[in-house]
């Protein structure tokens, strides 16, 4: 297995927002946003292992700011830490202002996948190493995050979930 970045992973996905894709107020549906995020997180985790992946849970969703009928969006996923065979990926949302250019973050997601074989049993992936400062601070607070997740999926005793713990004392 080889050590891996970040950016070796990354996934950036621009489209725009359609009528049909929308709620009564015009903004992006939150569904149709949670499917266009899977689908750049499952490109990543997929960059960084070589294998099939699929989505093991949905860690963190924040829906910030409304996107607008016609908005163009810039998903960017990269996975942010790996363990055995799970993958924890990050995902940033931005919309872009149509005379300036300029880009809002507009929200985030944290997608956990896991590398399959074909019959869909679970195998290893290349470990990874964070580089910018952005990237260490979300590599060391991934296994808390793995660690409440499973706990939360009822696969894990909160008694052992040490890092978890460690954030309440
Ligand atoms: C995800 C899946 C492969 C895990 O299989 P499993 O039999 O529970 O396998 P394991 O218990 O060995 O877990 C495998 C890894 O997943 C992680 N995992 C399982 N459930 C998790 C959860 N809820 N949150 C975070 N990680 C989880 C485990 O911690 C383990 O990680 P590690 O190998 O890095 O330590 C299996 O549950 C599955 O196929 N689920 C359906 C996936 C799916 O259809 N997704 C939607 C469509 S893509």
């Amino acid at each position: 297995m080889t050590v891996k970045h970040p950016a070796d992973s990354i996934c950036i996905m621009t489209d725009m927002v359609l009528p049909g894709e929308t709620n009564p107020l015009n903004n992006l549906f939150g569904g149709e946003l949670l499917a266009r995020m899977d689908r750049a997180a499952s490109i990543a985790a997929r960059r960084h292992s070589g294998h099939i992946v699929v989505t093991a849970s949905v860690n963190h969703v924040a829906f910030n700011s409304a996107i607008p009928l016609g908005s163009v969006v810039t998903i960017e996923a990269k996975v942010s830490r790996a363990f055995k065979s799970s993958m924890e990926t990050y995902i940033d949302v931005w919309i872009e202002d149509r005379i300036s250019g300029e880009k809002t973050k507009a929200n985030e997601a944290i997608y956990t996948f896991v590398a399959v074989d074909e019959t869909g049993c679970p195998v290893e992936v290349h470990a990874l190493e964070p580089q910018t400062e952005l990237e260490i601070q979300r590599y060391d607070a991934a296994l808390r995050r793995k660690q409440l997740s499973l706990v939360l999926a009822g696969k894990m005793s909160p008694h052992d979930a040490t890092e978890l713990k460690a954030l309440f004392m």
